[in-house]
């Protein structure tokens, strides 16, 4: 069960995505990007970011879980990988949150080790506080509290993720 009003509102998180992809036209100016969507979880919020670049752009997706309902599990499992190859591209790693930064940490020295031309990371949002691994993010849209966030993109048990809201989730008692 969803608890209290939206932590974001779909007119705060788009204003954001401009935002943020405003920011990333601008640095990566006469450049083409290849944008990797770190899925389920960034599903969203990566449909709306590539949307609003002003750069060409190529996409590709990682499939990846590490998530057991709300706890991190600390391991990663990687359901599929890039297609498009990665050696001399400028990646963009998209991510939908980043918490423990566990998961990024991993997907960010598989792709180094594929030697790309640039590898920068941006995440829509950061729970810093639960931080246990050294992650360098390039873009973030929000930080938020230790709390577990539902909707646009983000999941409990695969459900909620069509929210076009974010909000804080409790389970019904
Ligand atoms: P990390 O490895 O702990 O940084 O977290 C990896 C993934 O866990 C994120 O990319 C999300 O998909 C998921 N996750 C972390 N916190 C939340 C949350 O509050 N709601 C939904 N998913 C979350
Ligand atoms: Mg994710």
């Amino acid at each position: 069960m969803i608890t209290g009003r939206p932590l974001f509102t779909t007119e705060q998180i788009h204003d954001k995505v401009t935002e943020l992809a405003g920011a990333i036209s601008r640095d990566y100016e006469g450049k083409e990007i290849l944008a990797i969507g770190i899925m389920k979880g960034a599903l969203v919020f990566f449909a709306d970011i590539i949307r609003a670049l002003k750069l060409p752009v190529t996409v590709d997706l990682i499939i990846a879980s590490s998530y057991y309902k709300t706890a991190s599990s600390g391991k990663i499992s990687i359901h599929y990988e890039p297609l498009e190859p990665i050696k001399g591209k400028n990646v963009l790693l998209i991510d939908d949150i980043i918490d423990t930064g566990v998961s990024l940490n991993h997907l960010r020295d598989r792709i180094l080790s594929q030697k790309p031309e640039s590898l920068k990371i941006c995440v829509l949002l950061d729970k810093r506080e639960r931080r246990i691994t050294d992650v360098p993010v390039d873009y973030t849209g929000f930080h938020i509290p230790n709390e577990y966030v539902v909707g646009y993109g983000l999941d409990y048990e695969n459900r909620y993720r069509n929210l076009p809201y974010i909000a804080v989730f409790k389970k019904e008692t």
